[in-house]
């Protein structure tokens, strides 16, 4: 009998992170944007091919079982196919309109750690990747960098203590465009061509409930993005619970289509005329998973099948997240909410390669607190990080009990 080959060791697949790419600047998002999904898991060995590896494989293998597990897929669930359908069809029919008319924009919502900024920014790139071809196709003639450089998406945070001005100097930061010693008009216009320069379809603005609507300046910011509105850029707002943020206070939904419409800011003088028209956005909502009905079941189960997939514990059996009580104990430890759920397992991982017991097991996973507290790019008084939902109190080991005496009640019973 002739042995399995051994899949090839990892070293050429795998590559250590050359820094964390910065996605809210043309070159961090480009370079995000054409590696998403480079990354190249370890190969699933069994023990017997694993314990086959010289030491020095083993331990590079370990490395990229290590890096697996850190840098776990997207999946799609209902819910962020739901935001996608939404917004890939909202972003595609704007950018093909001729007419100079405002495009009705998209508000992302939902709780912390729901997965808003990784599903919008997934399918703007996606929707970079097709546009950028389709411009290939129709336009070959087209010199990169005649104009000044195309970025059909931009991906900006807002920042944490955002007023107008700062907004404006996020966006052209993006850009790489220089903004010192500009008035807040100057700084609008100047965002407002930018966008036009680039070719900049899609703005994404994440965090935007990070303005508190109660201050004076976030009014003003507020009016701000509605002028962006008015350039041919789809604006798509990202925030935790928006509804509830004061950013919809002076819209009004519109019960025939469910967008909310904005009356035109009146006060922005430098505003062109015809762009004093309602800004529309559509709403959607991204929410965790649920446990109450069997096809939520079914839906968190599906997930937890997917996920299982992409985990290299040599000690797993199939079912490892999905037989018996597992599914209902993650949904206890995370509420249903997939970054909860990614932090959860991937911490489980590590435990699970560290003390060698390489499966994932309620009690290994009752080790394990959730921590979020090292998290820097989330704003904890925007809501940005959710509650961690407690965990279980530490198990007593079950004792035998088939030799107890349950005296003398008990056996006349
Ligand atoms: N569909 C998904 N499948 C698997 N993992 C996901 C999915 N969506 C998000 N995640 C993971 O969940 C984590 C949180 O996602 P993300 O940062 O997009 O959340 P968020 O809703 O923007 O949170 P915040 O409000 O704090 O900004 C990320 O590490 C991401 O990889
Ligand atoms: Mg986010």
């Amino acid at each position: 009998m002739t042995a399995r080959p051994l899949p090839a060791t990892p070293t050429s697949a795998f590559l250590l992170p050359a820094g964390i790419p910065d996605r809210e600047t043309v070159n961090g998002w480009t370079h995000w944007r054409q590696t998403r999904h480079a990354f190249v898991p370890a190969p699933a060995l069994t023990l017997a091919e694993y314990r086959m590896l010289s030491p020095r494989d083993r331990q590079l293998h370990d490395l990229h079982r290590a890096a697996t597990h850190a840098n776990l897929p997207l999946q799609d669930t209902p819910m962020s196919t739901a935001v996608a359908r939404l917004m890939r069809s909202r972003l595609r029919t704007n950018a093909l309109k001729h007419r100079p008319t405002t495009r009705p924009g998209l508000m992302i919502t939902g709780g912390g750690y729901q997965g808003k900024t990784e599903t919008a920014c997934e399918i703007a790139a996606a929707f970079e990747d097709a546009w950028l071809d389709l411009n290939q196709q129709l336009n070959p003639a087209a010199v990169p960098g005649s104009r000044d450089l195309h970025a059909p998406v931009a991906y900006v945070q807002t920042p944490v203590t955002a007023k107008p001005k700062s907004t404006c100097q996020a966006i052209l930061d993006f850009f790489g465009a220089d903004h010192r010693k500009m008035t807040l008009p100057q700084l609008t216009r100047a965002v407002r061509q930018s966008l036009h320069d680039h070719g900049t379809r899609v703005l994404l603005l994440d965090d935007i409930t990070r303005l508190k609507m109660h201050r004076a300046d976030d009014q003003d910011t507020l009016d701000l993005i509605r002028a962006l509105m008015s350039t041919n850029t789809t604006l798509v707002l990202i925030g935790v619970n928006i509804p509830g943020s004061g950013l919809l206070r002076e819209g009004c939904q519109d019960p025939g289509t469910g967008q909310w419409a904005f009356p035109a800011p009146a006060r922005h003088h430098h505003d062109d005329p015809a762009t004093q028209t309602e800004r529309r956005f559509d709403l959607v909502q991204l929410d965790p998973f649920a446990y109450d009905t069997a096809a939520h079941i079914q839906a968190w189960v599906d997930h937890l099948t997917g996920l299982e997939q992409h985990l290299r514990l040599l000690h797993a059996t199939p079912g490892m997240l999905t037989g018996g009580v597992m599914p209902e104990y993650l949904f206890r430890r995370t509420g249903g909410v997939v970054g909860l759920l990614e932090r959860l397992i991937e911490q489980g991982c590590t435990e699970a390669l560290d003390t060698g017991v390489e499966a994932l097991t309620e009690a290994l996973l009752d080790t394990v607190t959730i921590s979020l507290g090292n998290d820097h790019g989330r704003d904890p008084a925007a809501g940005e990080v959710p509650a961690v939902p407690e965990k279980p109190p530490p198990r007593r080991r079950s004792r035998n009990t088939v030799f107890d005496d349950h005296g003398p009640a008990a056996a006349t019973a």
